[in-house]
């Protein structure tokens, strides 16, 4: 089969340049010169000037300054950072300890099938720890507790990369899919999607708990209910589901939320990859499935099962690109794809309560030149009735980004009839809206991002962290004023100020916090706080976390570009605030190859989560000691086992302090 993306070096580059699409090919809102005065000039304005002076320059509510200035400081960071730099494992901060928490393969079902990766099958890889952790979420137990010490944790299994799990195995999309055999789809199948397993803290040490009642994995087969505005339409309906209101499975679960009530939500990105087959160009979905890179031919699932060649099963994509909600406390539970929330890839899916009582998700969707969005709920949250939330992310009103010049930032409701949302553009009704919800912000004119990844709010602040990795697609001329940068090779993060702390609100503030890239290096144009040092800065902003005294955390994913940096992926701890705000200090770093994915605190901050992800494959090949693409047999690294029986693992790794205090200071 002829194959698109045999000139990437791995998948993760194979992924970002399938953001090729016609996607939005061009840029709406684009500023031309004044980008510069903005991007250099409101942070010195807001410097210089009195409060007054600030407001009246930049129309920057006088509720947004106070609130900023209102907040208990936070305290300052006070670990000794550790050195850029890449080998074969992982790094932490002198003081504390990165144990290994549980690995791809290892047991998560009662009666777990023994993991042997050179004899894997399917029936074993359902009862064990999935493939690529990204997303960690911390279900305290018991629930409504706040328990630091014992949880569920809930992990996402993104994707696969089957030249380091199967013996003999190259990477298939490079030849045709060739190797790719029923069993080893079936295996794949079952290594995505996520794991929800229990985890306990004995004698300051996490391990997974014997108590395996409530554990569960979710795999790409799992059937799932669709709910919201688009579930049951004709746009939905399969051969296999005449009714369009029920799914199998989820897949490149990439970061993802917590809600109030206890729900885990899987955010759905890189989804067109799972399609293969040929849509004619007259075809209804036609204009719908280029806008989303569909089919991407990743992977050989459509080899064996019809529902993912677009030939057979047109409508089978639109039932992915959603956000799934499950309840990690009822094993038994169905997980629900939330339409209302959207369809695009979604990268994670961060959520605040509203001081209304809403619930307010913030969403990115992981493209070249895509999108900002919120989602908010119509209902108020109710902490006294669980069940009465169980359905609150069904109803409310989804919007998308238009940054301006001045630092304003206004969110454009996608709904049906609304502007240009109507039937003169191809809209019958909100279930349409929401299956092609990319098409419909280009119609509203949203601004187009350098990749948006997570974005967290910040419960203590209420301001809101917006990560863009990079954009090697931006040109010259293409900037605007919240992607100051073209081409954007190492990413920013923006950050955004709601009205007097009013998530809900129509106009937030928004500011850059840091372009990130070397600051020693004039033609980065990188632009850091004064107290970055020289292994404070990095490229690529992924996931974030905020900890528990409001501080923000940022991981890193370079794919094969980390020499650029000259360093392996990491987490950092960012400065917000004060003089020292848009400083970087340097935590952890991963082995060669992998991702920083799922930063996590336990609810006490003792503990800090973090997964590794794809060890040993992004970026092999450029690193000197190994010089050649990771395999089965020969891998950059053995990490974490470092047994010469054992491939690279992708892992969850629990950090601690080892006087016993709090994370990073
Ligand atoms: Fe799966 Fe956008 O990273
Ligand atoms: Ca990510
Ligand atoms: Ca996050
Ligand atoms: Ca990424």
């Amino acid at each position: 089969m002829a194959n698109e993306h045999t000139e990437f070096a791995t998948r993760a580059d194979a992924f970002e340049a399938s953001e090729d699409v016609p996607a939005n090919s061009s840029p709406a809102n684009t500023f031309g010169n004044v980008v510069q005065a903005r991007y250099l000039g409101r942070r010195s304005l807001l410097k210089g000037m009195t409060a007054v002076a600030a407001i009246t320059t930049v129309a920057t509510p006088m509720s947004m300054l106070i609130s900023r200035a209102a907040h208990a400081a936070a305290r300052p960071f006070t670990f000794d950072e550790i050195e850029h730099g890449i080998d074969e494992t992982h790094h932490v901060a002198p003081g504390y300890s990165a144990d290994v928490l549980i690995r791809w393969g290892d047991p998560v079902l009662a009666g777990a099938v023994k993991f042997d990766p050179a004899g894997q099958s399917a029936a074993a890889q359902v009862s064990q720890f999935g493939y690529n952790n990204d997303f960690v979420g911390y279900a305290a137990l018991p629930f409504g507790s706040q328990n630091p010490e014992r949880a569920l944790l809930c992990v996402n299994h993104e994707y696969t990369n089957e030249e380091v799990m199967f013996p003999g195995i190259a990477r298939q999309d490079m030849i045709g899919f060739r190797d790719m055999t029923r069993a080893l789809v079936d295996i794949e199948i079952a290594a995505h999607g996520g794991s929800i397993v229990q985890v306990e803290k004995v004698d300051d040490k996490w391990r997974v708990s014997e108590d395996r009642t409530l554990n569960r994995r979710i795999t790409a087969n799992t059937p799932m209910r669709l709910s919201g505005p688009a579930a049951g339409h004709a746009r939905m309906k399969t051969r296999a589901d005449r009714t369009g209101t029920s799914v199998r499975g989820t897949f490149n679960n990439c970061a993802g939320g917590m809600t109030p009530w206890g729900t885990y939500l899987m955010a759905e990105e890189n989804f067109n990859g799972y399609f293969w087959g040929k849509l004619s160009q007259n075809h209804p979905e036609a204009r719908n499935y280029k806008r989303y890179g569909l089919p991407g031919k990743w992977y050989a699932w459509g080899k064996y099962y019809d529902r993912f060649d677009v030939a057979k099963e047109p409508n089978e994509a639109n039932r992915f690109g959603w956000v799934v909600e499950v309840d990690p406390y009822d094993p038994n539970s169905t997980p629900v794809k939330r339409t209302a929330m959207g369809r695009f890839k979604h990268e994670g899916a961060e959520t605040i309560i509203n001081k209304d009582g809403r619930l307010v998700v913030y969403q990115g969707d992981d493209q070249r030149f895509d999108y900002l969005y919120k989602f908010v709920t119509a209902g108020r949250y109710d902490p006294n009735n669980r069940a009465a939330n169980r359905d609150l992310l069904d109803s409310g009103t989804l919007f998308v980004a238009r940054f301006d010049a001045d630092g304003s930032l206004t969110w454009l409701p996608l709904v049906f009839g609304a502007g240009p949302l109507t039937s003169a553009n191809g809209f019958g009704s909100q279930a349409d809206v929401l299956i092609e919800t990319r098409r419909a912000a280009d119609l509203l004119e949203a601004t187009p991002m350098d990749r948006p990844e997570d974005v967290n709010p910040n419960p203590l602040t209420d301001k809101v962290y917006v990560m863009l990795t990079n954009n090697s697609k931006r040109k010259v001329g293409d900037e605007n004023a919240a992607n100051p940068r073209g081409p954007n090779t190492f990413g920013h993060i923006v950050e955004l100020s709601p009205p007097d702390g009013d998530h809900g609100a129509l106009t937030f503030g928004w500011d850059i916090l840091v372009l990130a890239g070397d600051p020693e290096k004039p033609g980065a144009g990188a632009k850091w706080g004064p107290e970055t040092s020289r292994n404070g800065w990095f490229g690529s902003p992924d996931n974030c976390a905020i900890d528990g005294q409001g501080r923000l955390w940022v991981s890193t994913d370079q794919g094969s570009k980390w020499p650029k940096t000259g360093t392996a992926d990491g987490l950092w701890a960012m400065e917000t605030e004060g003089a020292a705000r848009g400083s970087g200090r340097m935590f952890f770093r991963v082995p060669v190859g992998a991702e920083m994915c799922g930063p996590q605190f336990a609810p006490d901050d003792k503990t800090l989560f973090v997964a590794v992800q794809h060890v040993a494959v992004d970026g092999a090949k450029a690193w000197p000691p190994f010089g050649r693409d990771s395999s089965y047999v020969d891998p950059a690294t053995r990490w974490p086992d470092f047994d010469p029986n054992m491939p690279p693992r992708p892992s969850v790794v629990a950090i601690t302090k080892d006087d016993g205090g709090e994370i990073g200071s």
